[in-house]
């Protein structure tokens, strides 16, 4: 089964057709709320939508220890995360829809690991490709073979928000190579990668980065709204090619 994790602009997930709702406990705690269980064009799909079924928890405070174990405690095999993002990049335009392939890690004071003591002895997994190259690479080919357009790469920088960043932040994380700005692919990615769990992340560009684009001086929450909703319409389509082709053919 395919979990999907939603992001600002997708809480719920219409072409879900939903089987139940699941409260799941797990030993790090509460999940962002009950996992939605159901199938799209027939195939079994769980989706959680990691700020919440009504957006309340903002980046910092999600469990996204829970998040990822409730997963893959229902069966989870594999997660598409979703991610609404600011582009740095000239090319990451508000509406692009990008499959990134690299990392940088800027955020703090998040629990980022399950192996965290005496019970959960250290281990270092292994990051170098923190996304899963196998489930990228399907991605790309369904999205090239329906015709979704889709950035194939970049580097997602995650900060720690809530906050937007400053004009200078963002030329800082440039020169460090981030193509694309969030707040919340970590740690969610790496617990994914310490679960074993194949994970890749469709990020969504809903403005420009702080002090890109026209509008210089400020960026504006209204037009953030706004190319939000016709993106994730995008997302949700090229989720639900991708769930339908990948049963057809699971190795699309
Ligand atoms: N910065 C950080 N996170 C974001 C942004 C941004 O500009 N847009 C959407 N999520």
């Amino acid at each position: 089964m395919f979990g999907i994790l939603g992001g600002s602009g997708l809480t719920s997930f219409a072409e879900l057709e939903i089987d139940r709702r699941e409260v799941v406990r797990t030993p790090w705690g509460e999940p962002s709320g009950p996992v939605t269980i159901g199938r799209i064009g027939g195939v079994p799909v769980a989706f959680l939508p990691r700020h919440g079924h009504g957006h309340t928890i903002p980046p910092h405070a999600i469990n996204y220890r829970a998040n990822l174990h409730a997963l893959r405690t229902i069966g989870v095999e594999g997660v598409i995360a979703v991610a609404s993002v600011g582009g740095v990049r000239e090319d990451m335009q508000p509406g692009v829809i990008a499959l990134p392939d690299q990392m940088l890690d800027y955020t703090w004071g998040r629990d980022s690991t399950y192996f965290d003591g005496p019970e959960h002895p250290v281990t270092h997994i292994d990051f170098t490709l923190p996304y899963d190259p196998a489930l990228r690479a399907h991605m790309l080919a369904i999205a090239r073979k329906v015709g979704h357009p889709l950035i194939d790469g970049g580097c997602y920088a995650c900060m720690q928000g809530p906050r937007l960043e400053t004009a200078a932040e963002i030329n800082r994380v440039e020169r460090d190579g981030a193509d694309v700005v969030g707040m919340t692919l970590m740690p969610e990615a790496a617990l994914a990668r310490e679960l074993e769990l194949p994970y890749a992340a469709l990020a969504v560009v809903v403005n420009h980065a702080a002090g890109r684009g026209d509008s210089k001086l400020a960026i504006s929450t209204a037009d953030i709204v706004r190319t939000l909703e016709v993106a994730m319409n995008n997302v949700r389509a090229l989720i639900v090619s991708f769930v339908s082709e990948t049963s057809k053919s699971p190795s699309a």
